[in-house]
């Protein structure tokens, strides 16, 4: 699989297996089991998702050695405070049995509507991610869900920039401004439901446009992704639908198709907005 290489020159697979909603139990083991034998190399975890012991079972009992492999955890908000997510991220090592993690990710910058003092905590967090990669543990550090202006704060104090930022990502919520933003700093973006959650498979824009390339709207959807030099991370607990997926290299989105992917309208999305959110500590 084509890789992307982040800032700090390490190399990172194109496409990732998303693994939210993947049940705590052992049906999660056959799934990533099944991912891994599909051809999937990067796989995106967090400790919000709950389920990260039978995610680790699962790429144990893959037989795939740990150097080939690209793991991603996310620090949950429960965990802020400077000792608190070095032990949150070891304790994700240990859930996922993994060593190290490839990368590490702020699942959440803390929300202005819930803090008067946000930037000090984002930034706060930001040095504990930077003593996490200095030491080892991880090999490679970013964010999720950080707007322009909350990167702006963060870079501020930063002494290692992100090296990835994971946001939500579709046609219809490009989230432009972000992504400009993140190319100007040399961060990868990463994009979390790429296909929106399955609701963009049945939007008519979409399906004409499949139609023509003679692929699914997932692969149109992924595809799109990449051809805007984003990381696209699809779920799926079915074979078939993983190795659909992963097989997007025999066909090219014009340039006239990108243009009218980039430009569709708001089609829904999970709006959850970092800004004015509410819903998480
Ligand atoms: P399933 O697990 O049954 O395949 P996203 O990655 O944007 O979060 O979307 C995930 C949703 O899209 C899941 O409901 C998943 O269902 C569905 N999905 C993933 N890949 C495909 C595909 N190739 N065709 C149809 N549905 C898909």
């Amino acid at each position: 699989m084509k890789k992307y290489m982040l800032e700090n020159k390490k190399e990172i697979p194109c496409i990732g297996f998303g693994t939210w909603k993947l049940k705590n139990d052992e049906s999660t083991i056959e799934v990533i089991k099944n991912a891994v034998d599909s051809g999937y190399r990067h796989i995106d975890t967090a400790f919000a998702y709950g389920n990260e012991e039978m995610v680790g079972k699962g790429i144990k009992q893959s037989n795939i050695s740990r150097e080939e492999l690209f793991i991603t955890g996310k620090l949950w908000n429960d965990d802020r405070g400077y000792e608190n997510i070095i032990n949150a991220c070891k304790r994700t090592i240990k859930n996922l049995d993994c060593k190290y993690l490839d990368l590490y990710l702020i699942h959440w910058p803390a929300s202005p509507a819930l803090y008067e003092n946000w930037k000090e905590i984002n930034n706060e967090t930001w040095k504990a991610f930077e003593y996490l990669y200095k030491n080892g543990l991880v090999k490679a550090i970013g964010v999720c869900n950080f707007k322009k202006h909350q990167l702006e704060a963060l870079i501020e104090t930063a002494e290692i920039l992100p090296m990835v930022n994971q946001i939500e990502f579709h046609p219809g919520f490009m989230q432009k401004e972000i992504l400009d933003f993140c190319n100007e700093k040399n961060i990868l973006v990463e994009a979390w439901s790429p296909l929106g959650s399955g609701k963009m498979l049945k939007k008519e824009s979409l399906i004409e446009l499949s139609n023509k390339y003679n692929v699914s709207v997932a692969q149109l959807c992924i595809k799109w992704c990449l051809q805007n030099e984003v990381l696209p991370l699809p779920k799926s607990k079915n074979i078939e639908r993983m190795k659909e997926n992963l097989n997007v290299d025999n066909f090219t989105i014009s340039d006239e198709d990108m243009e009218i992917i980039n430009n569709l309208e708001y089609m829904g999305g999970s709006g959850l907005d970092s800004d004015t959110l509410t819903l998480f500590n």
